[in-house]
């Protein structure tokens, strides 16, 4: 397959063979998020953002699963430099317990693993001055040690903050800080101590005349909290104030920056350490970094999954517990492959200018969308390839993902009635046009009476 030449092709959707490798996976599987009933066939030809399934459809994703294959399919940046090595055995190994080099010297060797990953993430969060990481393997485990380690920074507090409509995972001490979808959360029990704050989804909003909930007459709802005379907690009793710079599953929903100076001079004025949850929107997909780099905020711990193929929970030293044993994690720091394609991804982003690549591409589907759109999309919005469109009505924005997929579009759900794009970070022009034409199609196809054609 050539991505400059291909299509999506589908006849039927799903096909038959997809309904029983779905029936097959269901067997054992627990029954968990399956958004479509996509079955991505590995043996077969993709490249980019353009897969094959195992009917024989080939479909144009544009959700990089979730962000979590930035460069989409068997993308030619990784695989050169991947097939550059043989592979060892074991590839993912206990790094707790010992350290992994190859050849003489770090400066040499032409093998990535954990240390040079660290190297990179530390060297592209200077502007915050952090020097440190622990690399885990999931998202939620990122979040997990952050809560943790700005605990140990603040003992004895016993408070943390959250935002409203935030997702930071699904164990039990994230789940805490989540404040999404009642589903994630029913029954189980939490962490105690955590406060939550509205957050600003009005890119535009204003103190003076927000409505978004924040803002409340002179002052914020979080400093109001805070406040010596009259507020309800000591913020020297509080760990951590933890943030997605732009809120992923909640909606794909972008702040304001008065909303971010405020969170900025809270934080600021009260020593908080300020924890970012960048595992969605980090590692490029904004066309920084860092979302946090588009805002004036100065995290003192980020968290990335995803896109980095590992978890990590970057901070300062100073922030870090200096004691032996106190973060640790059997396959954390030692997931040799992982960290490999960490690496590389970060190097592609560097060597093929991705992030300007997908400000660029970013600002041609926002325009193409805009252009297009109906009455009843009510909102065209994203940074870089993090890109959203947000319908009247759930019925709407489902009929839409329906329908794009019949026309060999992947897209996502997010929030109540948004649908999320995000096409790999070094898509080219034609392929956005072609996303976003089908995705057109899908919504003229659906039209004003919200049913799939
Ligand atoms: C913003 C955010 N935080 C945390 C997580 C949890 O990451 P993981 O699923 O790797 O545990 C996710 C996953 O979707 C996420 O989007």
């Amino acid at each position: 397959m050539d991505r400059d030449s291909a299509e999506p092709t589908v006849d039927a959707y799903p096909g038959p063979n997809a309904q029983k490798w779905v029936e097959f996976h269901g067997t054992n599987a627990a029954p968990s998020e399956y958004s479509h009933e996509f079955v991505w066939d590995i043996t077969r030809e993709a490249d980019g953002p353009f897969v094959t399934d195992v009917d024989g459809n080939v479909l144009l994703d544009f959700t990089c699963h979730i962000g979590a294959a930035p460069l989409g399919y068997n993308n030619e940046k990784l695989t050169d430099k991947l097939r550059e090595f043989d592979l060892v055995e074991p590839m993912k190994i206990a790094g707790q317990d010992m350290y992994f080099g190859a050849g003489p010297t770090p400066e040499e060797s032409a093998v990535p693993g954990s240390s040079h990953l660290m190297d990179k993430l530390t060297d592209l969060s200077r502007q915050y001055d952090m020097d440190t990481v622990f690399l885990s393997n999931s998202g939620a485990e990122a979040m997990e040690n952050a809560m943790k380690i700005t605990h140990d920074y603040r003992a004895p507090a016993k408070y943390g903050v959250a935002f409203e409509g935030s997702f930071h995972g699904r164990t039990f001490g994230t789940l805490s800080i989540t404040k999404s979808k009642e589903v994630y959360t029913r029954h189980y029990p939490q962490v105690s101590g955590i406060e939550t704050v509205p957050f600003c989804a009005d890119r535009g909003c204003e103190a003076d005349s927000c409505d978004c909930g924040f803002f409340a007459g002179e002052t914020s709802q979080l400093r109001r909290m805070l406040a010596p005379e009259g507020g309800r907690i000591n913020p020297d009793e509080i760990a951590f104030l933890t943030l997605e710079p732009i809120q992923g599953v909640g909606g794909y929903r972008f702040p304001s920056d008065a909303f971010m100076q405020e969170v900025a001079a809270v934080t600021d004025e009260y020593d908080i350490p300020l924890v970012v949850d960048e595992i969605q929107a980090g590692i490029g997909r904004t066309g920084e970094i860092w979302a946090s780099d588009h805002y004036p905020i100065e995290p003192d711990v980020i968290a990335s999954a995803k896109a980095l193929r590992v978890g990590a929970t970057i901070s300062r030293s100073d922030i870090f517990p200096s004691e032996k044993n106190r973060v640790g994690s059997t396959f954390g720091g030692g997931d040799l492959l992982g960290s490999m394609m960490g690496t590389f991804t970060l190097e592609a982003i560097e060597e093929h200018g991705l992030l300007e690549n997908a400000t660029r591409r970013g600002e041609q589907a926002k325009e193409l969308l805009r252009d297009d759109a109906p009455d009843y999309v009510d909102d065209v919005r994203g940074k870089g390839l993090m890109l959203a469109v947000e319908f009247d009505t759930a019925e709407r924005r489902n009929a839409v993902v329906k329908a794009a997929l019949e026309r060999g579009l992947l897209t996502l759900g997010c929030g109540k009635k948004t649908i999320r794009l995000l096409p790999p970070l070094d898509s080219s022009t034609r392929e956005i046009e072609l996303g976003i034409g089908l995705f057109c199609e899908a919504i003229d196809a659906v039209g004003p009476s919200a049913k799939a054609a």
